[in-house]
């Protein structure tokens, strides 16, 4: 199949469906929910939708713990409803990826009861090891979630291996079974006609010959199973067996990944592993590798993540945009400025819309919802949160989840002012942000100063700038630590980036080559006035410019 690789062209809009829009009010965001909003986001000017899994699951990881690989649950209406989603989404021009999450499966799956039975042709499909003469675990790895990463099976007398919660077995996929039943999943998908997939933790399928003990403490086995010997071959037989015959989106999520190696996976050819690559090197301007592990906000490091992304993939690879998903906080809570919120908000927005490769905006981003500040504890729904020191003194834990629980993205996304947000008529499954009475995307349709607005003007004049697909990146300013200046440059047109990360009127004046009065200033979230060939820039001001 000849691939188009239509995603170049296209902002996609992530859908974590719990918390997206009740459509038939038990309290549980639904696809009934989605299809009420599919003209909305139409009109933000998304060309797709990542759902995150949909799939039937016991949700002891939202989801992520899939125990039918083939269904839509039933809380989210089922396959009905999904059909519904699909075609309503294809006949308004915006594509549909799912979820693949084959790392794992929930032990309710199927194929977990039968392994743990030694039912053939099951017995294999996971990582099963044996009690040791020493009485020590299978090895030294930790889970991410939810202490040791072996987890003692009374049925089978043996431990299996669990990366991510207990109730979230990682498969065996050295097995050729495994592969295959991967295989048969993502055909099944893109013959009904979705548009491809989001890989969950996909660099972790291949685990290294003899699971070794890792000898680094922190993050203990990540090194040893992140990036395993057979991943290559592995995503190549998904490639050839499934993909290629689709005209189809793959994008792997990937911990610790630097734009060298995700080079391996995305470098463009006929038969490339991957399209994009999920990095995480954005989202740790703030943090040590995890949210959980805080640090002071450096623009420097913001600044180096995205900047070594754009570069080293230039010309060979398409890089996926992010700044907030399901598994991080609001980012304008980290980055930007809750005092300055529509501002922060505004400059976050331009100072990733204008750069090479796909945005992604993940729900609520675009009307700038922000951290929720919980009042005990016992209000924390997701499993890695509530795992996370759990003897720590409350206040302790309290303070560190406000600002690093991915619970801080999952509230409920707010509509209106009405009860609960709008969200639904029945009673909310989790909390709903108490400041849903300010902001909500009632509120900011209505003013047209709004957030949300000015995502709709960017996503559009991202479209219609040529040097944002085609042009360089080109960073300035490089040392400073109040500016991220970047352009865009091509030889007819240039687009210049101006964003302020300080809280405090500061001088900026053009980089060389660039005379601003000659440039048509196209967006911004202040004024427009000049001096020397700069400006005293307000806090968290932004103004894009484009000279042709
Ligand atoms: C990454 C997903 O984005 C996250 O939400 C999930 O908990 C883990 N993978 C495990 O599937």
């Amino acid at each position: 199949m000849k691939r188009t690789r239509w995603y170049k062209d296209g902002v996609f809009y992530q859908i974590w469906p719990r918390s997206f829009k009740d459509g038939n009010g038990d309290g549980m965001g639904d696809l009934y929910g989605v299809y009420e909003k599919l003209d909305y986001l139409k009109s933000l000017g998304v060309d797709g939708i990542w759902f995150s899994p949909l799939y039937p699951s016991p949700c002891a990881d939202c989801g992520y713990d899939i125990s039918d690989y083939y269904n839509i649950a039933e809380e989210f209406g089922g396959m009905e409803a999904f059909r519904k989603v699909l075609d309503g989404a294809h006949e308004r021009g915006m594509k549909v990826i799912m979820d693949l999450v084959v790392n794992h499966t929930s032990d309710e799956h199927e194929w977990f009861q039968k392994s743990r039975r030694r039912i053939e042709p099951y017995t294999d499909y996971y990582i099963w090891r044996p009690k040791r003469p020493d009485g020590k675990l299978p090895n030294n790895w930790d889970s991410m979630f939810e202490g040791k990463a072996w987890q003692w099976d009374d049925v089978r007398q043996e431990y299996y291996l669990h990366l991510f919660a207990i109730k979230q077995p990682d498969l065996n996929m050295d097995n050729p079974l495994v592969r295959q039943e991967v295989v048969k999943i993502l055909r099944f998908w893109l013959d009904m006609g979705i548009d491809g997939f989001r890989e969950d933790v996909i660099t972790f399928i291949s685990k290294r010959e003899g699971l070794p003990d890792a000898s680094i403490p922190a993050m203990r086995g990540i090194f040893h199973y992140n990036l395993g010997p057979r991943l290559h071959e592995f995503l190549t037989q998904f490639r050839k067996e499934a993909f290629s015959d689709y005209d189809c989106v793959t994008i792997a999520e990937s911990a610790l990944i630097t734009p060298e190696k995700a080079l391996e996976f995305i470098s463009e050819g006929e038969e490339n592993e991957l399209d994009m690559v999920i990095q995480f090197q954005c989202m740790c301007a703030d943090c040590l590798f995890t949210d959980f592990v805080p640090m002071p906000f450096s623009l420097y490091r913001l600044k180096n993540a995205f900047s070594s992304w754009q570069e080293k993939l230039d010309g060979k690879a398409w890089n996926m945009l992010y700044l907030e998903n399901h598994d991080h906080p609001r980012i304008i809570s980290r980055y930007g400025s809750e005092q300055f919120r529509i501002q922060s908000g505004k400059m976050l927005c331009a100072m990733y819309l204008f750069q090479k490769g796909t945005p992604f905006i993940y729900q609520g981003q675009e009307i700038g919802m922000i951290n929720w500040r919980a009042e005990s504890v016992s209000q924390y729904e997701d499993v890695q949160t509530i795992n996370h020191c759990p003897h720590w003194p409350e206040d302790k834990r309290l303070r560190l989840y406000h600002r690093a629980s991915r619970d801080n993205a999952r509230t409920p996304v707010q509509w209106d002012s009405t009860e609960h947000a709008g969200f639904t008529t029945g009673t909310p499954w989790f909390t709903v942000n108490p400041n849903y009475r300010e902001i909500n995307v009632a509120a900011a349709e209505a003013d047209p100063d709004s957030l949300l607005h000015f995502y709709r003007k960017a996503i559009k004049l991202r479209k219609e700038l040529s040097a944002v697909r085609f042009g360089k990146y080109k960073e300035y300013f490089r040392l400073s630590g109040t500016f991220y200046v970047y352009a865009m440059e091509s030889p007819s047109q240039r687009v210049l980036v101006i964003c302020s990360f300080s809280s405090e009127a500061k001088y900026f004046r053009a980089p060389r080559g660039y005379d601003l009065a000659k440039g048509k200033l196209v967006l911004s979230n202040y004024g427009s006035s000049l001096r020397n060939n700069g400006f005293t820039s307000m806090p968290y001001e932004t103004r894009v410019y484009v000279f042709e």
